[in-house]
């Protein structure tokens, strides 16, 4: 049988895979390989991108997952036309320092330190640049230097001068910059022109970070990398415009319907404007959509129409197509043409291995992140009767909504005035619900590597790559279709 007719109208929980030799002989994820292609031209060191929903990706979001080798999508869930929000966020994830710092945060040499703590502070940035009127540097001021010092201070006369520093001429290798610093005993590496103009500054603390993130998505300069999410209508080219400016390396064209006339108009729109920019749209989820997008010329494709934890898209509308079939159709429709990304209905980690076997290049994931210490919004204590003591405690929850939830889109709309039945009229398709607050999302992403790397264990191959070959040359050695007992068997904890 061919794959189409093993997986029609089938979903993760669905299938097994059975289990072949294995031949790894760790399933340690720092020795197995596991890049993905995200786009036509970024490749990933893991497969995971967060998904762009405003109670998932925001800044703290977006520079764990790229740490970790994967991307985050600051999502659009910000008013519409108030674009500097976003912006604020993608030039947070740029400014995270994994490399030279281009263009550090200055001051004046007749500044204060009271002025100077305003700016450590407003910025979170521990070291300034002292620079004269057109730029030059003058010295280097860290939070040491300010600490306990009487407020009308000068700068001039807590700054390390420039002679007392090591200052390098000219852009440098993050290598080359080490050893200068190693062989000069110094933690900080100013970069400026000929003409004594900053260019940039290396950290120890940086060249440390860079280290500890082997597998980190950055861009040439060192920098993590970041994507942002515009619509299709409405501010979206405003808003490519200001994200773009801001850094982010790859725009995601996010609406409901991605194989749509809608979406045609707005990706010429963005090629006419914005050129050759990384270019993700979607969603679809039929052989048709995914070769609709392809033939526009997008750099990857987003599948899934109604999979997702927040999503009622298919209660309400009765249109979707179940989530394994989707990936294996837009798979066979576009092959290696472009990658694509499984967007929604992972709810356990074997379904990450499952989404990349069955058709995705990437997975991309909002539920299970949900209520991790990186989520944007507040934690709320809600009293919770303990089932075994009969006891009520106070658990901390956080807010997880579907971008198309009733909250989420009054929100977005600047709609708060507006009559309930009059949201309601914009068709919701989306749910908010309450999830526990827990740990850091990094340790949930260590734990889904763990277990990717256990898959392609079982799976008898030693890298990601390889198990998708294996899977797709013979897809029935793997398939086990389950009844409703074996699922039970299998799932049911
Ligand atoms: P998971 O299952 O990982 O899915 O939470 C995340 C994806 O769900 C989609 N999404 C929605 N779909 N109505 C929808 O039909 C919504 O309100 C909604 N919010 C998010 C989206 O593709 C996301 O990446």
């Amino acid at each position: 049988m061919s794959l189409i007719d093993l997986v029609k109208g089938a979903t993760f929980d669905d299938f097994l895979f059975r289990p072949q030799l294995g031949i790894v002989p760790s399933r340690d994820p720092g020795a197995i390989d596991l890049s993905a292609r995200f786009t036509q031209r970024i490749t990933l060191q893991r497969p995971i991108v967060s998904a762009n929903m405003d109670t998932i990706t925001r800044a703290a979001m977006a520079v764990v997952l790229a740490e970790e080798g994967g991307i985050g999508i600051v999502d659009r869930g910000f008013r519409a036309g108030d674009v500097a929000p976003q912006v604020a966020e993608v030039l947070a994830v740029k400014r995270t320092q994994h490399g030279v710092i281009m263009d550090p945060h200055a001051i004046g040499e007749d500044a204060t330190i009271a002025d100077a703590q305003r700016l450590m502070r407003q910025t979170g940035v521990g070291t300034l640049a002292v620079v004269d009127p057109p730029g030059r540097l003058k010295g280097l001021l860290t939070e040491r230097d300010v600490r306990f010092v009487p407020h009308g201070v000068s700068v001039r006369e807590r700054m390390t001068p420039r002679e007392r520093l090591i200052v390098h001429t000219g852009l440098t290798s993050l290598a080359n910059a080490e050893a200068l610093m190693a062989a000069h005993k110094v933690k900080k590496l100013p970069l400026v022109h000929e003409d004594g103009t900053v260019i940039g500054l290396v950290t120890a603390k940086d060249l440390l970070k860079h280290r500890r993130h082997p597998f980190a998505t950055r861009d040439e300069r060192g920098r993590l990398r970041v994507g942002a999410a515009v619509g299709a209508t409405g501010d979206y080219l405003e808003r490519a415009a200001e994200v773009l400016k801001a850094g982010a390396d790859v725009l995601v064209i996010d609406i409901a319907h991605g194989h749509s006339m809608v979406m045609a108009r707005a990706v010429e729109a963005i090629r006419a404007r914005f050129g050759d920019v990384d270019l993700i749209a979607g969603n679809v989820a039929t052989g048709d959509g995914a070769r609709f997008l392809l033939e526009r010329g997008v750099n990857a494709i987003k599948i899934g129409i109604g999979p997702g934890g927040g999503c009622t898209t298919r209660l309400t509308t009765n249109f979707g197509v179940p989530q394994v079939e989707a990936l294996v159709e837009t798979k066979l429709a576009v092959g290696d043409q472009v990658p694509l990304i499984a967007d929604g209905g992972i709810r356990r980690h074997g379904g990450i291995a499952e989404a990349l076997l069955f058709g995705g290049d990437t997975v991309m994931l909002g539920s299970a992140f949900a209520g991790t210490r990186e989520t944007p919004g507040d934690i709320v204590m809600k009293p919770v009767l303990m089932p075994d003591s009969q006891k009520v405690v106070q658990v901390p929850f956080k807010v997880f909504r579907g971008m198309a939830s009733l909250a989420a889109v009054k929100d977005r709309l600047d709609l708060e005035e507006a009559e309930a039945h009059e949201v309601e009229a914009l068709g919701a398709e989306g749910l908010e619900v309450s999830v526990p607050a827990r740990g850091s999302v990094r340790t949930v992403i260590h734990d889904m590597l763990k277990h990717l790397c256990s898959s392609i264990s079982y799976g008898g191959a030693a890298s990601l790559h390889e198990l998708r070959a294996h899977f797709m040359a013979d897809p029935e050695r793997f398939l086990i279709r389950l009844s409703t007992a074996s699922r039970h068997e299998s799932f049911t904890r």
